[in-house]
């Protein structure tokens, strides 16, 4: 099989080099990208006088008939054509005859393998924020039937101060508005054009990078040749903020985790988003949030493993880029997955709030009232945490809580303490009374969501 590039080979290589050199097997994910992309470029061509209009028809005529069978999945692709580029481009010289060949005019793989890239980036990226707002969609939904929930808040993974289990959720909503910020971020650096950059130092051809740059729905082109064809940082940004995601969906799939086991019993995952044991009959386990926590190893695996290709290479193209596909497609794959799948098991995860509410009355992390309650009435804070601790002591040498010490015992350490003193250790009022601007108060929380969906 004669290659495309075959005029100076005496002979050519075998086939398991080939098959090494290929990106086929891969980068047929690129095959809407890269359709789009000549049909852009040759249409360009045909405006600049560069190519006749008979040819230019003929040509795209051949595009479009290679779309619609890519649509349909009945393009057959071969390893001897090493990429997609060189695929399609067969194909259509085989469709069309030798005009197929005048598609190449002024264009390099190199500058047309970037501008796939670019394209197919700003495509995911698009999708990848809509599921990020599903996500969060549902997270307000949750949080919003249990704004009045108390819960355990923590610190250290110690009981700390009663929390809305609300604000709680909505911790994440916040985490997820970052990341889709940061998404729209990079698009400035994602909507660039490097069609017409050639193999790296621009063409003779008097060729238009405004217009086909247009064409492709892109607001600007690279200033650079070289820059645009060896350029691969807007990859490296996007495995980056998809990094921080996964870290963010991990942290939160821990805490399902934590929650649903017996310890916790916080709450309970729909059977649907559970799976079961093959030996211990009780089992329901969490396998899909456990799932998320460990495919964001790969996803960080991905970013280091571009940056380091890329790290040593020289200007401009090197074939080391060809490794930067199969990192990306895995990430855009593992993101879009996980998203939905996360939204799924939050929409349909049951609060169990008795226990929350049993939890929550069932430990010390009402101390703080105490302290703060002895601070209004004008003890110095130090000398009222002191008090308090003593108090909180006492209790657990009795083997029990706050709310269940007597008066006396709690005027025994100070007389500013009097009866109100068991309305401030109740835990709904602790949440209620934390009113300050983006705290857990019932109140704040409300404003909180309120903000939350303007923003989606
Ligand atoms: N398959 C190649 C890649 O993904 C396309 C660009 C090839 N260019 C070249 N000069 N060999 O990077």
């Amino acid at each position: 099989m004669s290659k495309l590039w075959g005029g100076r080979f005496q002979k050519s290589a075998e086939e398991w080099v080939d098959e090494f050199g290929a990106s086929i097997g891969f980068d047929q994910e690129l095959v809407m990208e890269d359709l789009q992309g000549s049909i852009a470029h040759v249409t360009m061509l045909g405006n600049c006088g560069i190519l006749p209009s008979e040819d230019v028809e003929t040509i795209i005529d051949g595009l479009q008939q290679l779309k619609l069978k890519a649509e349909s999945g009945k393009l057959e692709y071969l390893i001897e054509n090493e990429d997609i580029h060189l695929n399609l481009e067969k194909m259509l010289i085989d469709l069309i005859g030798p005009v197929g060949g005048k598609l190449h005019t002024g264009r390099s793989r190199n500058d047309q393998v970037a501008t796939d890239m670019h394209l197919y980036l700003k495509e995911q990226v698009n999708e990848i924020s809509l599921l990020i707002a599903a996500f969060q969609k549902t997270i307000i939904e949750q949080a919003e039937q249990h704004i009045m929930t108390v819960a355990p808040g923590y610190t250290h993974l110690q009981r700390a101060q009663p929390i809305s289990f609300g604000h709680h959720l909505m911790t994440y909503f916040w985490m997820l508005q970052r990341d889709k910020e940061r998404l729209a971020d990079s698009m400035k650096r994602i909507d660039i054009s490097p069609l017409g950059a050639g193999a790296l130092a621009g063409t003779t051809f008097p060729i238009d990078r405004e217009s086909s740059a247009e064409l492709l729905g892109f607001t600007s082109v690279y200033q650079n040749s070289m820059d645009a064809v060896s350029d691969r940082d807007f990859i490296v940004e996007f495995l980056s903020n998809s990094s921080m995601l996964m870290m963010h969906l991990s942290r939160f799939a821990e805490e399902i985790i934590l929650w649903s086991s017996q310890e916790f019993q916080f709450i309970e995952l729909d059977d649907s988003f559970s799976t079961g044991s093959s030996i211990m009959p009780q089992k329901k386990n969490p396998d899909m949030a456990e799932l998320i926590r460990g495919k964001t190893g790969r996803v960080y695996g991905n970013l280091f493993s571009l940056l380091t290709t890329l790290k040593g290479l020289p200007l401009a193209y090197n074939k080391d880029m060809q490794e930067d596909k199969e990192g990306m497609f895995d990430t855009v794959h593992t993101l879009k997955g996980s998203l939905k799948i996360f939204e799924g098991l939050i929409r349909t995860m049951t609060v169990k709030t008795e226990q929350l509410t049993k939890a929550v009355n069932q430990d010390f992390s009402n101390a703080t009232e105490l302290a703060d309650y002895l601070a209004a009435k004008g003890m110095p804070f130090r000398e009222a945490h002191e008090v308090t601790g003593k108090l909180v002591f006492l209790c657990i040498q009795r083997g029990h809580y706050l709310v269940d010490l007597p008066l006396e015992e709690f005027q025994k350490k100070s007389r500013l303490i009097e009866e109100d003193v068991f309305e401030i250790l109740s835990p709904v009022k602790a949440v209620e009374r934390r009113n300050s601007f983006g705290g857990t108060g019932f109140e704040q929380v409300k404003k909180q969501i309120e903000q939350g969906k303007v923003l989606l």
